[in-house]
């Protein structure tokens, strides 16, 4: 993206300064500390406690933005839906609302708090694979552009249970299959998501959804997985969703997946190039006359924030390995665990300290697999540092728990050197608060 590569071409000694991996505009600071969006980690680690999810606010801002140019010189007809499952709390629904994007909620209670931060129910598309009666009338009612239908048992429920017409689109596997974890590809055949293409399961769909009273059909969806590197399948899902597509289709929602670096190795494609494929390709399989609907959630969140621990033991196995353990782990970041996710991770107190330890970082769980980067390199690492591991910024606070009773950590936004907590750290109380 623009930001992204001008900040990559700061000629600076700083070994943060122009990482894709770290949120733009973080630097090493004076004292030697991580400094995000001007606030130092390790100051914000004190003051706050640790875990914590830190944020350049600023950062999303310009990811959503960069989104949306990217659009602007290409399209007349589109919509950005922030898919609020990376990173579900008011205050990024807030902040994407300002910044104009639509949003994507796949439940309840997603839809809940995009309502409760203010979006306007025109810009809500709703998702799921199994959504329930309540799910479907709280949709209903709170009038949202798009239920996307899944299933022919949702076909029968919206039937059943809506009293006026409500436009839909039609959730299509088209039986593409990125390079990315299995558990994050949703395109291909053998999926739960969606209406299959090959056996013919999409254009039944289509025909029972055109003959219904209360469904009016506008459109078609498609999210082939996330964290996808190459653009090549996004072409081939579009031209396989075009085999489906009529007179009636004058919306085509071509899902999330841009993938981030989460390793200075990693080089995803650009905002623009990905948009650019995405709108060329409706182009021409569609023509001009339909509206271009993206769910990106990962690309605009997840290199925007870095997760601050402190550690707390460092034990050195002589001749295997040496375990470094943090105070959070799988309870504020289940990607590892859950798809082996590769992360980096740093001694903020001594940032541009060179790293000359291999270590592997444990979390605090009751789990052996508890890892969260098996091996990191970081710079002499000791009990009481501040340590960070950067590009947690999605799907990291959206999927934590309170396993080993462990309160969730807060969510903080810094902008020019003020930090604000979005979301507070859960108490203990909290832990007890639903039990009766
Ligand atoms: C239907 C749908 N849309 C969008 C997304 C967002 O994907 P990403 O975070 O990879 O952009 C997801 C992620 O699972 C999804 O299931």
């Amino acid at each position: 993206m623009a930001e992204r590569e001008q900040a990559g071409s700061v000629a600076s000694g700083d070994p943060i300064v122009g990482s894709a991996v770290y949120p733009v505009g973080s630097r090493v600071n004076e004292r030697g500390h991580l400094e995000v969006a001007g606030c130092d980690t390790v100051e914000l680690a004190a003051e706050l406690g640790t875990p914590a999810y830190i944020y350049a606010e600023d950062d999303i801002r310009g990811r959503a933005r960069a989104y949306r140019e990217a659009f602007e010189r290409r399209s007349d007809d589109f919509e950005i839906l922030f898919a609020s499952k990376s990173l579900p709390c008011t205050a990024a629904y807030r902040l994407f609302a300002e910044e104009g994007l639509s949003v994507d909620v796949a439940s309840g209670g997603e839809l809940h708090m995009a309502l409760r931060a203010g979006f306007d129910p025109d810009r809500i598309h709703m998702h799921g694979n199994n959504k329930s009666d309540e799910e479907i009338l709280f949709a209903a009612r709170s009038g949202i552009r798009h239920l996307i239908l899944d299933s022919f048992d949702e076909i029968e429920r919206c039937e059943r249970l809506l009293d006026e017409p409500r436009r839909v689109l039609i959730r299509v596997t088209p039986g593409i299959k990125p390079s990315t974890h299995d558990y994050v590809q949703t395109g291909q055949l053998d999926s739960k998501f969606g209406f299959g293409l090959e056996d013919g399961l999409a254009a039944r769909a289509i025909e029972r959804v055109l003959a219904s009273d209360n469904l009016e059909l506008v459109g078609l969806h498609a999210h082939i997985g996330s964290q996808i590197f190459e653009l090549e399948p996004y072409t081939l899902a579009i031209r396989a969703l075009g085999e489906l597509a009529g007179d009636w289709c004058k919306v085509v929602n071509v899902g999330g997946g841009l993938g981030v670096a989460y390793m200075a190795e990693d080089e995803p494609p650009s905002i623009d190039a990905y948009v650019d494929v995405k709108v060329r390709g409706i182009a021409e399989v569609f023509g001009d006359g339909v509206r271009i609907l993206i769910e990106p959630g990962r690309s605009l969140v997840a290199n925007a924030g870095v997760t601050a621990y402190r550690v707390g033991t460092v034990k050195e196995i002589p001749g295997i390995r040496t375990y470094v353990a943090v105070d959070g782990g799988m309870s504020d970041n289940m990607r590892p665990m859950l798809y082996g996710s590769r992360y980096e991770a740093l001694v903020a107190d001594r940032a541009a300290a060179q790293p000359d330890t291999l270590v592997t970082v444990a979390g605090m769980h009751c789990e052996s697999g508890d890892i969260l980067v098996r091996d990191a390199m970081l710079a002499e690492p000791a009990v009481g540092d501040v340590l960070v591991t950067p590009a947690t910024g999605a799907y990291g606070y959206a999927m934590a728990s309170n396993y080993n009773g462990v309160p969730r950590p807060p969510v903080v936004f810094c902008r020019d050197g003020e930090a604000r907590v979005v979301v507070r750290r859960e108490t203990y109380d909290d832990l007890t608060s639903r039990d009766v």
